[in-house]
């Protein structure tokens, strides 16, 4: 359906953070992340209130002056939406993001524990849930509210494993508030979910039924969920008709995989910065270029990564010399001790594989820790293989992006556990992310594919991320809200 909504974005990362120069003027930086590049395209087209947590400290400075309201801010291209930064305090927040959020719900969703070993969910965690995880979500909830209550008639638009709690909250308040939250993660079958005490659990699946809809990027989350409202809280699940009944209220589950917007990755191509990252690529590459573009999450499998093109260095020793493995990797949560120690890990990976072959004066692996986008553009360029290994991943964007944009016929390596190989996997080479061997084989076959068969597999990979873009997940996620709230006319 054409025409403008009004939406209350809701997520806890912000389209922009604010900072300050070295001459001690405020800067307006882009905001980090697949979630917040999706969602900038809809202030163009919509009425939009984004509601994000203050991160920065000048974040904090700045919600201040606007006595915690919103105001409005300006998107790149001179569009104007109303951003609300929530300042919480420092040590919910705390306990809220590198507590719960992160090392907890996303590891549980990434199934990232080793059962033997761990979680140990001590007191910590117990603490950081009633104390952080749930006031940040309680300041959230207020704030939409408050919202609402300029803007009654606006859409609530929640993100991702942050805000659990925060709908049915807002629901208490406001029962006819019409709510929408995308999980952008996996969502691991019920059993793991076991993992987490009962009242936990039941509080992340009864928060997310307070929503009308629950979206998520894969009939395979989908399906889990809709399993886990079952086991989880007994309620009625309707799997064929993808619809919850619980505590009164009917939630439809949906699977839309986000896309990312075609023209944006046209123009980048050729942008100055990306063309001088590119060049200083050209001048020192291979004949062959392994790429991984990835955040320094455990849960992208990059060591792994590292032990398999080492052993298909061993394997085939006709690569030796002529192949380097370039890994983009940028530094992610490393306030959380498993995130700092699995970067540390990933160096000495490195390390021992390029050790290994030193003496022939040949540098396999090429690691570089940075936030450079241009530079991942660039590569995206050049590169022969794309390896997507995650362990589990919610969909993926680099296997999207990547492709569009690549000159040399290059061949997706895809993790049978992304969430992209349910719309790409056809046309890439499926590995299982945890056996090396099979992921070393899946290099040698991609690095050696016959040129026809590389360029067929990229072209319908291309034509299928341009077919299926970000706008047409937009239009997917207004169409299940106009379908659960049919919209009053606006202008
Ligand atoms: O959905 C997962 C996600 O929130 C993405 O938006 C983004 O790529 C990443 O995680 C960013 O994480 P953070 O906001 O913790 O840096």
């Amino acid at each position: 359906m054409d025409g403008r909504r009004k939406l209350l974005v809701v997520a806890n990362r912000g389209p922009v953070s604010y900072g300050r120069s070295e001459a001690g003027e405020r800067v307006v930086l882009r905001g980090g992340g697949g979630l917040v590049t999706a969602l900038r395209s809809l202030v163009a087209h919509h009425d939009v209130t984004w509601i994000a947590s203050a991160m920065s400290e000048e974040d904090r400075v700045v919600a201040a002056e606007h006595g915690g309201d919103g105001f409005d801010e300006t998107a790149r291209d001179g569009s104007v939406y109303r951003l609300r930064l929530v300042a919480h305090d420092p040590s919910a927040y705390d306990w809220y993001y590198n507590v719960v959020a992160n090392p907890t719900l996303w590891f549980l969703q990434h199934y990232m524990w080793g059962l033997p070993y761990g979680p140990d969910l001590d007191l910590g965690l117990h603490h950081a849930w009633f104390n952080g995880y749930l006031p940040v979500n309680e300041a959230f909830a207020g704030a939409v509210v408050a919202e609402l209550e300029r803007e009654p008639e606006a859409a609530v638009f929640l993100h991702d494993y942050h805000l659990y709690l925060a709908p049915k909250l807002i629901r208490e308040r406001r029962p006819d508030a019409v709510m929408t939250h995308f999980i952008h993660i996996p969502w691991p079958q019920s059993d793991y979910w076991t993992v987490l005490p009962e009242h936990l659990r039941r509080a992340v699946h009864e928060g997310l039924l307070a929503n009308d809809i629950v979206g998520f990027h894969t009939e395979r989350w989908k399906r889990n969920f809709l399993r886990a409202c079952l086991d989880v809280l007994g309620a009625e699940v309707d799997e064929a008709e993808g619809t919850v009944v619980h505590a009164g209220r009917r939630t439809v589950v949906t699977s839309h995989p986000i896309g990312i917007d075609p023209v944006e990755f046209d123009e980048l191509k050729d942008a100055p910065a990306v063309l001088e990252e590119e060049q200083l690529i050209t001048a020192g590459r291979p004949e062959f270029l392994v790429l991984r573009v990835d955040r320094t999450d455990p849960s992208k499998n990059v060591v792994r990564g590292f032990r398999a093109f080492g052993l298909c260095l061993d394997l085939h020793q006709d690569l030796r010399g002529r192949v380097v493995l370039l890994a983009l990797l940028d530094p992610s949560r490393q306030d959380i001790p498993e995130y700092s120690e699995y970067l540390a890990a990933m160096q000495r990976e490195a390390r021992a594989v390029n050790d290994r072959f030193h003496g022939e004066g040949w540098t396999p692996i090429d690691l570089r820790i940075a936030d450079n986008f241009a530079q991942a553009v660039a590569a995206y360029k050049q590169y022969d293989v794309l390896l997507v290994n995650a362990v589990f991943d919610g969909l993926n964007l680099v296997s999207k992006e990547a492709p569009l944009v690549n000159d040399r016929d290059g061949v997706l390596v895809l993790s049978e556990n992304a969430g992209a190989h349910e719309e790409l996997g056809e046309w890439a080479v499926t590995v299982n992310p945890f056996d090396v061997y099979g992921q070393a084989q899946a290099i040698y076959a991609a690095l050696t594919m016959p040129v026809e068969e590389r360029r067929r597999r990229l072209e319908e990979t291309r034509a299928h991320v341009r077919s299926h873009d970000l706008a047409a997940w937009i239009a997917a996620q207004l169409a299940d809200l106009d379908a659960v709230a049919p919209r009053v006319a606006q202008h």
